[in-house]
């Protein structure tokens, strides 16, 4: 282990993140029933440019008026770059910062970016003396967002998790689809010619890079990592597959942009029973190698050491806290 000990985040379960337009009172309305671990209100792109002051009106509402049952909630504010940002910041958090626990910033660029909401959030803060602290998530969505994402990653002490948002970062790259998320045709190799003359096309996953670059940044600095959004709705399967090979790269949860995926989303972030019981085996077969004074041991004919002890206290400590939220 480094000297440096990495300060973890305050604890909370992030398997599914639903996003709720703040322009729709219909779906602000049916939020609170939502089965999501972290639900956000969305004041940014989902909310058309004549509509972001009735948006801002109708989450404040919503967040003083509705039984949000003790559900992590979350405001998405418009980008630094945009004059409505200032405005969400002060209204948002002087009406109703002792309803919400986190701040999402949209194409965070620079850590100065989180510096300016953190320096408004604390004034505010302090000023309507609310005891509970904002925490931020960060969307890290724009090249200039990746390039310094360990940078915004440490930029203050209320970051809770970072999150690829793929649609943006597609645009901004200039990445050749116009899709939200997802894999893409073009992004294959093809294999060599088998005996017969042919050859397979294999297709790769565009985001790889870019997710486990953020997972990096998230963990190295006691973040939680999530996937953005998959765009297509009637793609379960899809949307499935996106899920999971974020998750097996480190991502502890992922987006629902439709209340349809918020199950797939919380199923696919629980670690299922077999995971849980080849986790609790490892613990016990390698508490035995240390009472025989042995670092590895064999199970299931494959070595197992000392980090795989780590490995499976992550998963058991996962399952332990979404059997809490279930008792709760
Ligand atoms: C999310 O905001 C995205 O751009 O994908
Ligand atoms: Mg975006």
């Amino acid at each position: 282990m480094s000297f440096t000990i990495v300060e973890q985040c305050p604890a909370r379960l992030n398997r599914s993140e639903l996003a709720v337009p703040g322009s729709s009172t219909k779906f602000l309305e049916k939020a609170p029933q939502s089965g999501a671990d972290v639900i956000f209100l969305d004041l940014e792109d989902a909310v058309a440019p004549d509509d972001k002051e009735q948006a801002r009106k109708n989450v404040i509402e919503a967040l003083n008026d509705f039984d949000w049952g003790g559900k992590t909630l979350s405001v998405r504010i418009n980008g630094l770059d945009t004059h409505y940002m200032y405005r969400d910041v002060v209204d948002v958090v002087e009406q109703a910062g002792d309803k919400i626990d986190l701040i999402m910033i949209p194409k965070a660029g620079t850590a100065a970016d989180i510096y300016a909401v953190d320096m408004l959030i604390t004034q505010i803060e302090i000023a309507k003396g609310y005891k509970k602290r904002i925490g931020l998530e960060m969307i890290i969505e724009t090249a200039l967002g990746m390039q310094n994402v360990h940078e915004i990653a440490a930029a203050s002490p209320r970051n809770e998790s970072l999150h690829f948002g793929v649609a943006d970062y597609a645009a901004s790259t200039k990445a050749r689809t116009t899709s939200i998320g997802g894999p893409h045709p073009e992004y294959h190799v093809l294999t060599d010619a088998d005996e017969a003359g042919k050859r397979e096309v294999h297709w790769g996953d565009v985001w790889h890079y870019a997710i486990a670059r953020m997972v990096v940044a998230a963990r190295a600095n006691g973040l939680r990592p999530l996937d953005g959004p998959f765009g297509d709705i009637k793609d379960p399967e899809g949307y499935k597959a996106q899920a999971m090979r974020a998750a097996v790269l480190g991502c502890e949860g992922k987006w629902a942009i439709h209340p349809s995926q918020v199950d797939l989303a919380n199923q696919l972030y629980s670690p299922s029973d077999a995971e849980v019981n080849k986790a609790t085996r490892i613990l016990e077969a390698m508490e035995q190698a240390q009472k025989e004074g042995k670092g590895a041991v064999t199970l299931d004919g494959r070595l197992i050491d000392i980090a795989s002890i780590k490995q499976a206290q992550v998963m058991i400590k996962k399952a332990e806290e979404i059997a809490a939220r279930r008792a709760g």
